[in-house]
């Protein structure tokens, strides 16, 4: 009898510690990706919250491109070398954009290995033991179109399709975001953030390179490979709503929609809203 006690409390025990384990893996990894002229700090009230939701593998990206006078590939570079660092440790991973960043996350997915029930073409076949990845968020996307990929020639410049903010200087190759008068980087940005806030996150931003920004894409990941789900900022003053219709109506994009009352830097104005999200789509459909 006693002998039996013993054996159920010692088998009690290692399924609690079993089940502790599960519940912990069952967080994928998440990869955050700030926009132009932002660094990583900016997720910094995302990461907390999710730390508290016992998410444990939490990385906030610094592009190159922010600060340095590189191209777009150095970005790409940087946010695969974290993407492949979970998946090739066995971990699922979601990717998050902010603007720019949703460019950046959409080259660095190009042939990883993926859950998908909507796409034509297979999963990767050696991804066994491998992570996967769940789910693509763009927060307000500012990103590549299908068109400008499928037909590169037909991709505008930069100067021609960018928020008013931007500031060109050409003789250096840096673009900043003081480019329009009447909506400094505290009303374009950060509208939603008390002033004092909005002064403080204005006087972190950087420069970026110009030719990042104004590199062609070579993949979208949004018409069936992976899950992509669009964030619109209902008081959005840099990638407005409008704008931001305009590319979740593109003919074969294929969006998971989400509004948000929420500025350019949600992160920023409505951490608990963003990681909300985040765990929401942090589960695989498809398992
Ligand atoms: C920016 O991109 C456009 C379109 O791809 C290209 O024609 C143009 O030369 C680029 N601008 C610069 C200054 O490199």
């Amino acid at each position: 009898m006693q002998l039996t006690l013993l054996i159920s409390c010692s088998l009690c025990a290692f399924l609690n510690l079993g089940l502790a384990a599960d519940a912990r893996s069952n967080k994928p990894a998440v990869v955050m990706v700030p926009g132009a002229f932002h660094s990583p700090e900016v997720f910094g009230k995302v990461t907390r919250q999710l730390a508290q939701a016992d998410y444990e593998f939490l990385d906030a990206v610094a592009l190159p491109s922010v600060g340095h006078l590189v191209g777009r590939q150095a970005d790409t570079n940087a946010v695969k070398s974290v993407l492949y660092k979970h998946l090739n440790a066995g971990r699922d991973v979601v990717l998050v954009g902010n603007s720019y960043g949703c460019t950046v996350i959409g080259e660095a997915v190009n042939g990883a290995p993926r859950y998908s029930a909507s796409s034509a073409s297979p999963v990767a076949t050696d991804s066994v033991g491998r992570g996967r990845i769940i789910s693509l968020i763009y927060l307000a996307g500012y990103i590549p179109t299908i068109q400008e990929v499928e037909h590169p020639a037909s991709k505008p410049d930069i100067h021609d399709v960018s928020p008013a903010l931007f500031n060109y200087h050409d003789d250096t190759g840096k673009v900043t975001a003081d480019g329009d008068p009447t909506l400094p980087p505290q009303k374009a940005f950060y509208n939603l953030l008390p002033p004092r806030e909005a002064d403080y996150w204005t006087g972190k931003l950087d420069f970026s390179s110009f030719d990042a920004l104004n590199a062609t894409a070579t993949y979208i990941p949004y018409t069936g490979d992976f899950e992509v789900v669009y964030v619109v900022g209902s008081q959005d003053k840099s990638v407005t709503p409008e704008w931001a219709q305009a590319f979740i109506d593109q003919p074969g994009a294929k969006f998971t929609v989400e509004h948000l009352d929420a500025d350019h830097i949600s992160m920023l104005s409505k951490p608990k809203e963003v990681s909300g999200l985040i765990v929401k789509y942090s589960k695989n459909p498809y398992a």
